[in-house]
């Protein structure tokens, strides 16, 4: 069902016939629509999230760059938002974390929910919802910029973005093909061509967002949440607006949350170690290492200096230094 192109409507395909194409790295087709490239089996999934959703002011928004660590931050938000109800103390153990994988606590709206449906029901979402998705700024849903419902934007360094990406398209390879040569990847990430690249126009898109209109868009590195969690998820649930108390503080809310969400915790769960997702990919394969600067291991100095050069480039001017 998830890579089926046929089964799109005919405006769709008349659409995506009509679309600058690219090949991915996987050989899979992208599209360019709205100045992004975009996964073509995906792009029936974007118009009808485009089209259908209704963003209402107490929903949440998380966006990232595939890669960026939106498993991870999509189960810290989880637990933040729902530790009234599910203590990640609970020593009956019965955490939603523990038995389901973040993404199918806070699904993608335009590849899992209006990708499976093109009007998918969202009343059985209690409020606040929380939704995830990999849209560029300028193609989200017209009600989103219309609510007063908030957003939170996680990037990464594209060094690590680029090798967390290759090594999941190596997934996605037919078994025995081996992986896929590096430098190829690389002169399309350089060029922009990934799924939901340019990835500097992505970051730009979300960080400017972020400088005019603070208190709707929040934009979060993964490399600071490495280094200083505790101050990081303070600072979203104070943006959510659903600070910690004093007494939360006093009995380790904060550090109960980051522990259920590390890495080594959540990668060990049974759910992580060997279900599925509903689009077919195994949970494992969001799971890697989780360290910052893990590049050095894949690319030569000159390879990392090519992806800083295009950043330089790209990001010149905008105050933004990846
Ligand atoms: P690596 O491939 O560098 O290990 P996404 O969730 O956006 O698909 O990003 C996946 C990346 O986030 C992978 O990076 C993965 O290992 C890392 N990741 C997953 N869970 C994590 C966690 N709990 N803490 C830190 N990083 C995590």
């Amino acid at each position: 069902k998830y890579l089926r192109e046929d089964s799109m409507s005919e405006p769709c395909r008349d659409l995506l016939s009509s679309l600058p194409s690219e090949e991915d790295w996987v050989a899979a087709s992208l599209c360019l629509y709205q100045g992004f490239w975009f996964p073509s089996r995906l792009l029936s999934g974007v118009l009808a999230c485009q089209n259908h959703f209704q963003a209402h002011a107490s929903d949440i928004l998380l966006v990232s760059n595939p890669k960026s660590g939106t498993t991870w931050l999509k189960a810290i938000l989880f637990a933040l938002l729902n530790r009234a109800k599910y203590s990640t103390f609970d020593s009956q153990r019965r955490h939603p974390l523990l038995t389901q994988n973040p993404h199918d606590l806070v699904p993608f709206l335009e590849l899992q929910l209006y990708h499976e449906q093109e009007n998918p029901d969202l009343a059985a979402f209690e409020s606040p919802r929380l939704f995830a998705t990999h849209l560029p700024y300028s193609s989200l849903p017209q009600s989103v910029g219309d609510s007063k419902c908030k957003l939170v934007y996680l990037c990464r360094n594209p060094k690590d973005t680029f090798i967390s990406l290759w090594h999941f398209t190596n997934k996605l390879r037919p078994e025995g093909k081996g992986q896929i040569p590096l430098p190829q990847c690389l002169d399309k990430y350089c060029q922009g061509v990934s799924e939901y690249g340019p990835y500097w126009d992505h970051v730009l898109g979300y960080h400017k967002a972020s400088s005019e209109m603070p208190e709707k868009v929040l934009f979060m590195m993964y490399e600071e949440m490495k280094e200083d969690p505790r101050v990081h998820v303070r600072r979203l649930a104070d943006f959510l607006g659903c600070p910690f108390s004093e007494e939360e503080l006093r009995d380790g809310a904060v550090e109960g949350i980051l522990r259920m969400c590390s890495f080594d915790i959540l990668s060990t769960m049974e759910v992580n170690k060997s279900g599925k997702w509903s689009t077919g990919y195994q949970n494992q394969w969001f799971f890697r290492r989780g360290e910052v600067g893990d590049w050095v291991n894949y690319m030569s100095a000159e390879m990392g200096e090519r992806i800083d050069g295009v950043m330089e480039e790209k990001l010149h001017g905008s105050g933004l230094k990846l």
